[in-house]
């Protein structure tokens, strides 16, 4: 009855305010990051536990927001295991030896729990530092698929032409690169579960670059193993990925409590095609102008929200850079004094 309303939503329970957070929250466009940051590798910021926790809190502090989310990256596990990752400021994640053949199986070993300390440390610190507000931290990995995207092609991409040749011409090994990804996300989400992360959201954000047989056959059942081999901690997940409207009704199939839904579908057809609890769905350009533009941007996505339990308003995908934080301040405001879903 007291859990906060953040969880509370994502279980379809009914709340005292709708809940807000946002992804990318932590970082970017926040000053008082970039100050902390300065120049270094944000692997090298992640592997600082003390460092790490203070930006985690950052936007909490600022925004006030209903859950933190842990600073991190999904291509953490695999900087972890020593699969030679690096994230370009600017560009993203760039792999020095790419993932080709069935050899380079070997270098995705499973993760250990020493392989990740310095993720469940921070965990912990942030865990005390929100005990007294009791401010939900949500942990994350990267979905199979978006994470498979990265090791394969070895950079960002814009065609993926990498990897879907892969999966076609070699489905096998394809499924057996899957196998390891699964195994070591699960490891990855319980781990920080174990250390009182208490909501997990699953980035699949390159989905939408799948038609839908391709995201049935190649991406849904590796996210549908991830999702099982949580299910069992009770904590609710939340499953979202960008351009994903031709798969909404396929992804609400994978087992999470909450799906998430990008810009590009009307938070109201997004709701009836997730037939779930929704996370969404602010597009973050319209973030970028002034405060009152920011805040008649998520007025239209309160109004398609409507009054149904299940809403955990968000951006549709990550904070831009350039985003004045003044506007998102005031787009929490808005959502907790107008938000009218599952209030009761
Ligand atoms: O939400 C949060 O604020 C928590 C922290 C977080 C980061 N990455 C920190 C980060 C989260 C949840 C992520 C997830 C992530 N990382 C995703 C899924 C979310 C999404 O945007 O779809 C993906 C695809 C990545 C891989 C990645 N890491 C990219 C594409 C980039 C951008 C490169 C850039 O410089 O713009 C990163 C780097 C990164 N991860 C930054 C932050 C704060 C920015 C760079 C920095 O501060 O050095």
């Amino acid at each position: 009855m007291n859990d906060p309303v953040f969880l509370r939503a994502c279980r379809g329970e009914s709340v005292a305010h709708v809940p807000v957070w946002f992804m990318r929250q932590a970082g970017r466009s926040l000053p008082e990051y970039r100050a902390l940051r300065g120049t270094g590798s944000i692997l090298e910021a992640i592997a600082d536990p003390a460092l790490a926790c203070e930006i985690t809190l950052q936007p909490v502090r600022r925004y006030g927001v209903d859950a933190a989310i842990l600073f991190s990256d999904i291509v953490v596990p695999y900087h972890a295991i020593g699969f030679g990752v690096d994230v370009v400021p600017g560009r993203g994640p760039v792999i020095a030896r790419p993932f080709r053949s069935a050899a380079d199986l070997g270098r995705l070993r499973d993760l250990e729990a020493l392989d990740i300390a310095h993720v469940t440390d921070t965990v912990d610190l942030v865990v005390k530092e929100l005990a007294e507000s009791d401010t939900p931290l949500i942990g994350f990995a990267g979905a199979p698929f978006t994470v498979a995207s990265y090791l394969v092609e070895g950079a960002p991409t814009r065609d993926f032409g990498v990897i879907k040749s892969l999966m076609h011409a070699d489905p096998a090994l394809f499924e057996r690169l899957l196998d390891r990804l699964v195994a070591i996300t699960v490891t990855f989400l319980r781990a920080q579960v174990a250390h009182g992360a208490r909501a997990l959201q699953l980035f699949d954000s390159w989905a939408g670059s799948l038609t839908r047989d391709e995201y049935a056959r190649f991406a849904l059942p590796a996210t549908q193993r991830v999702l099982a081999g949580v299910a069992d901690l009770g904590v609710p997940t939340i499953l979202f990925g960008v351009g994903t409207g031709e798969l909404l009704t396929l992804m609400s199939t994978a087992g999470s409590t909450v799906l998430g839904i990008d810009w590009h579908v009307d938070l109201d057809e997004g709701r009836r095609r997730a037939a779930k609890p929704v996370q969404g769905n602010l597009d973050p350009a319209r973030c970028l102008g002034d405060a009152a533009l920011g805040v008649a941007a998520a007025r239209e996505v309160l109004a398609r929200a409507g009054t149904d339990v299940g809403h955990v308003f968000n951006l549709g995908h990550g904070v831009l850079p350039s985003t004045d934080p003044a506007v998102l301040e005031a787009v929490v405001r808005v959502v907790h004094d107008e938000g009218r879903a599952g209030v009761r």
